[in-house]
């Protein structure tokens, strides 16, 4: 069985930055992930690495979720990755985030080595594996993507590099510009699909505007009324707006209650749809109930590793 986390936010940390590694440690976020790849310059990455084994090894931290990002299955550094990180602290490590992938072929080969790896070293425990969706190969794949393995815990839209991939003409990491529409209506809802028939999260990626909460607060809420689970964060300031967009108001789960009570009972009665509260509701209505109550007992869960 999958564990169920929290995924409101994903905040990322820089392996190469010891003081980031050590403040992170310190705050309360859902989830955090470690950085190898792209937020770490490439004459760096033995020393991210090192730093980033050690901490998820020895560091407690606040989050009840932590994963690392590897380096691409392309690149130099990945095999030392998964090797170092497997072997120094697979048993601490929940989930590892895979960037660039460009087919399922990826997930399976990561899978499959993770399976080697973990039975070489004797690690009592199965990591998760989540998938950045950033180049146009991987959107073009994505439902085959997110059936590849059952380590398999949730598809991350990464419209940076994503952007870039397809050509698009934006001025930063998330911006959308002056594009009319929504710029990532279409990659967001595939995304989206694709993850929920896999039985899988959708997470939204990152902003790097951190000085703009606003425009933040819009790409979330953009995310979120499509199904995604949470949004990166890539600066402390952005997990309180991550985590008021993705978590069920009060209010809303109390409605979510009333409504299926009501709906039981008028099934009881042997009426399929009814009049609540001046709007109509039926079956349809009361299906997502379940998982707005689900959630919002997993946010009361205590906290903490
Ligand atoms: N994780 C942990 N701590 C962080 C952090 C992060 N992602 N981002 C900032 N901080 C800390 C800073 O070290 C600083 O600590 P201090 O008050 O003890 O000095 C504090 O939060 C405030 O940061 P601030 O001064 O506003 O920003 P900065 O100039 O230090 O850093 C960035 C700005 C963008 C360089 C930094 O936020 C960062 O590296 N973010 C992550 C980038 C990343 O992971 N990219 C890859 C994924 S897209
Ligand atoms: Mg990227």
């Amino acid at each position: 069985m999958k564990t169920k986390r929290l995924r409101r936010c994903q905040l990322s940390v820089p392996g190469s930055s010891e003081k980031m590694l050590a403040k992170a440690a310190t705050m309360e976020v859902d989830y955090i992930f470690l950085d190898l790849e792209d937020a770490v310059a490439p004459n760096r990455k033995a020393e991210a690495r090192r730093n980033v084994v050690e901490a998820v090894r020895s560091t407690r931290f606040r989050a009840p979720t932590i994963a690392v990002r590897i380096n691409d299955l392309s690149s130099p550094w990945a095999y030392d990755d998964l090797t170092a990180l497997v072997e120094g602290c697979g048993e601490k490590l929940d989930v590892i985030v895979l960037p660039k992938a460009m087919g399922p072929h990826d997930i399976v080969f990561l899978d499959r080595l993770l399976a080697m790896l973990e039975a070489r070293h004797a690690v009592g425990r199965r990591i998760g594996v989540e998938v950045l969706i950033e180049e146009i190969e991987a959107l073009n794949s994505v439902e085959a993507i997110a059936a590849a393995s059952p380590r398999l815990e949730g598809l991350i839209f990464g419209m940076g590099d994503y952007a870039a991939s397809q050509g698009m003409r934006v001025s930063g990491v998330g911006e959308t510009d002056d594009y009319p529409g929504d710029l990532f209506h279409y990659h967001r809802n595939r995304v989206a699909i694709a993850a929920r028939a896999g039985g899988l999260d959708a997470v939204d990626g990152p902003y790097a505007d951190f000085r703009n909460p606003d425009k933040y607060r819009e790409e979330a809420r953009r995310a979120a009324i499509l199904g995604f689970a949470g949004k990166w964060a890539i600066h402390p300031s952005q997990i309180e707006l991550a985590e008021a967009v993705f978590s069920p108001d009060p209010a809303t789960v109390t409605k979510a209650r009333a409504m299926a009570e009501a709906y039981a009972a008028a099934r009881e009665r042997g009426e399929g749809a009814i009049n609540f509260e001046g709007t109509m509701i039926d079956i349809a209505s009361v299906r997502g109930v379940d998982e707005i109550v689900a959630l919002a007992d997993l946010i009361g869960e205590k906290r903490g590793r």
